[in-house]
């Protein structure tokens, strides 16, 4: 079954005072008949206080393959877990970009998900010049293939979309529901097509300046599944609001 996620990325944002304030606040709009599944991709150094909190899905937004070593400033899915992290964000355009994040790179860390059994969503999306010249659905592609096409279909359990197209990060401009659903749906076509009935029912979220004016659009869009949510979601009430969008 495809599951409705609203996931909130607040990136390197909020203070710990700050990130406490957000769930206090969360805490006190969010109901028991909320029909979406809420996540939260916290920096790392929050991540165990604020999955104290047993409702609530902390993930972190960053990881790396091995299990341990001279990584320095890098954390691994073990502890990670160790800290009550539930999931991980893996691929999200600003580590490709920022930190030169290669295909084969992602797929060590997808792999060693799979191998720990943590699941993960993962985030694909083309930059502007792609989007232009015609290539956005076989760039995103390429980015499927590179790192997810290994997946067995016990695996694929773990596996979440988000497609970001990078000039709608952090930038208000967002992408309009046909260019959306143009590319979820494909994205839907390629894993089912890879992984069968399995593949079907991965959820596929969108990101890319969403905010109450826009969410409603896009989340009746039939191939989107939810939303990964950066700028909008450092206040609790907007992001809480984003729910009543579905
Ligand atoms: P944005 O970020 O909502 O601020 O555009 C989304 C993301 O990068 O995940």
């Amino acid at each position: 079954m495809r599951k409705k996620i609203l996931a909130a990325n607040w990136k390197m944002n909020l203070s710990a005072t700050e990130a406490q304030e957000w769930l206090t606040q969360f805490k006190s709009g969010v109901s028991d008949q909320q029909l979406v599944e809420f996540r939260l991709y916290a920096p790392n150094v929050f991540i165990q206080h604020l999955s104290e909190d047993e409702e609530m899905h902390v993930g972190a937004q960053n990881v790396h393959p091995a299990d341990f070593g001279a990584f320095t400033g890098e954390t691994s899915i073990s502890q990670l877990k160790s800290v009550g992290a539930q999931s991980v964000l893996i691929g999200h355009s600003e580590r490709r970009t920022y930190f030169h994040e290669s295909d084969s790179f992602l797929k060590e860390k997808v792999d060693a998900c799979c191998a720990h059994f943590f699941p993960f969503i993962f985030c694909c999306g083309e930059d502007l010049g792609t989007r232009n010249g015609g290539g956005h659905l076989s760039f995103v592609k390429k980015q499927l293939e590179a790192a997810i096409f290994q997946l067995n279909p016990q695996e694929v359990s773990l596996l979440t979309i988000a497609y970001e197209p990078i000039w709608a990060i952090g930038t208000g401009q967002t992408a309009t529901t046909d260019q959306i659903n143009e590319v979820h749906a494909y994205i839907r076509s390629i894993l089912t097509e890879k992984f069968g009935e399995n593949g079907a029912n991965v959820s596929i979220l969108y990101g890319g300046s969403v905010n109450q004016g826009n969410a409603q659009g896009i989340f009746s869009c039939p191939d989107v599944d939810g939303g990964l949510i950066g700028g909008a979601s450092l206040n609790a009430f907007d992001f809480l609001e984003l729910a009543s969008s579905f």
